[in-house]
């Protein structure tokens, strides 16, 4: 099992190319299957989540072409087959999006739930009420959902009690085939709901207020060829910023979208340090000063990101102060706190929620493990601050959301191997 070995000290200085971003690829693959002539995909990430995602749609017997310029190109005419087993939901809990769109073209999909999540219980019931509210028969049976629709689906009204991103994504994808209009009220604003309804629409779907907590699908009758870049990783940007704040460093993030990260900007403005930002780099300079302590709370976009919670967490670990950190999105998501306290930092948790850290001056390395993706690269962020050189274990749950770790980090000045 792969582990990453990180001399701390070194502040980071340089540039990172941010990849596409892996939330909104996974949707826009799942969605390729609405359309009935091939879709082309370019900027995708090469993750183990896009690999299996690829995976999932070459099981339903859909052939996917890789060009010469690493764009997908799927064909989902030669679908031969609408089950999505278990052995690949359970890997990735985003290749369960496929089955709305093989509901909606197909009339018909089976699909296993995903399986329990190191984030707390993720349910699905949102997603599969909603299928319900535009006519599916569903029903559960040996850990598989089985979901019938005797015609098209029917466009609906749809209350969505939580906000959800992946249950906006599913519902959007399922109603751009179905038979009349649907509309989506407390829909998820994250940018990559935009982005799949950018793809859709050039598939050929009609979809009105993405990006707005209410969006509007005029079911169409057939979806068929477009070409979509996928959009930047927000997350992955935010995370190579604050891994520079926490250094100490200067890091210049090009190839991506800073207007999207208002809410981590801010913060990490607050904290200290010097952004400028053009309409595709954005740059963050602490000028040698050590960050300060900033409380954050995460919530829906436009708010603070959950997925950036745990690296914030550990500039505040290394910053001069103490701050509050507050998870409001998921239950048990501080699994990076114990961890990091291995390697000196101050953090009590107060209940599931909050997270109350007191800054110090250096971390001390110390083997640590990771725990899920985001909380992964909050150790990172420790160790490169840390002094002396710590071993991180388990670091597959940081390749299903990093691209090229390693390369990036050296890249910025880190001293980093991969121990196998
Ligand atoms: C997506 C992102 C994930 C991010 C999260 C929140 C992808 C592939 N993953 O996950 O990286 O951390 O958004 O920004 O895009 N909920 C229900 N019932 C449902 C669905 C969700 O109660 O049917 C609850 C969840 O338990 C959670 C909250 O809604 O408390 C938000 O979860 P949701 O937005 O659905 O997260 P994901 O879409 O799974």
């Amino acid at each position: 099992m792969d582990r990453l070995q990180i001399d701390g000290g070194p502040r980071l200085d340089g540039t990172v190319r941010i990849s596409g971003a892996k939330n909104s690829a996974l949707p826009i693959l799942a969605a390729t299957l609405l359309a009935d002539s091939p879709v082309t995909i370019a900027n995708l990430p090469h993750l183990h989540d896009i690999t299996t995602m690829i995976e999932m749609l070459g099981c339903l017997g859909v052939e996917v072409v890789i060009d010469e310029k690493l764009a997908v190109e799927v064909h989902p005419e030669t679908l031969l087959d609408v089950v999505a087993p278990y052995e690949l939901v359970k890997t990735m809990r985003a290749s369960f999006l496929v089955l709305g769109p093989l509901l909606s073209r197909h009339g018909r999909a089976e699909v296993s739930l995903p399986g329990g999540c190191a984030i707390g219980p993720r349910p699905v019931d949102l997603h599969l009420k909603g299928l319900a509210a535009m006519g599916a028969e569903i029903e559960v049976d040996g850990g598989y959902v089985k979901a019938r629709s005797p015609g098209r689906l029917k466009g609906a009204r749809i209350l969505l009690d939580v906000v959800t991103v992946t249950g906006t994504e599913h519902l959007m994808m399922a109603a751009a085939l179905a038979d009349g209009v649907t509309v989506l009220e407390n829909a998820a604003r994250e940018p990559e709901v935009v982005d799949l309804a950018e793809c859709l629409t050039g598939m050929g779907a009609v979809i009105r207020g993405a990006g707005t907590d209410t969006i509007t699908i005029e079911g169409v009758e057939r979806l068929g060829s477009t070409y979509h870049r996928v959009m930047p990783d927000r997350i992955e940007t935010a995370t190579y910023l604050i891994a520079g704040a926490a250094t100490r460093g200067r890091v210049r993030a090009v190839a991506t979208k800073p207007s999207l990260l208002d809410a981590v900007l801010t913060k990490l403005r607050e904290a200290g340090a010097v952004i400028t930002t053009g309409e595709d780099w954005v740059e963050l300079d602490m000028e040698g000063r050590r960050a300060k302590a900033v409380s954050v709370r995460t919530a829906p976009y436009p708010g603070f990101p959950t997925d950036v919670q745990a690296q914030f967490l550990a500039l505040n670990a290394v910053a001069e102060g103490s701050s509050r950190v507050t998870e409001t999105i998921f239950e048990n998501r501080f699994m990076h706190v114990q961890e990091i306290n291995r390697m000196g930092a101050k953090v009590v948790l107060e209940g599931n929620s909050v997270a109350i850290v007191e800054g110090v001056e250096r971390l001390k390395a110390a083997p640590v493990m990771a725990t899920d993706l985001r909380a992964s690269f909050s150790l990172v962020i420790a160790a490169l601050a840390a002094e002396g050189q710590t071993v991180i274990d388990r670091i597959y749950h940081m390749d299903r959301g990093y691209e090229c770790i390693e390369e990036k980090l050296a890249g910025l000045g880190a001293q980093v191997r991969r121990l196998p």
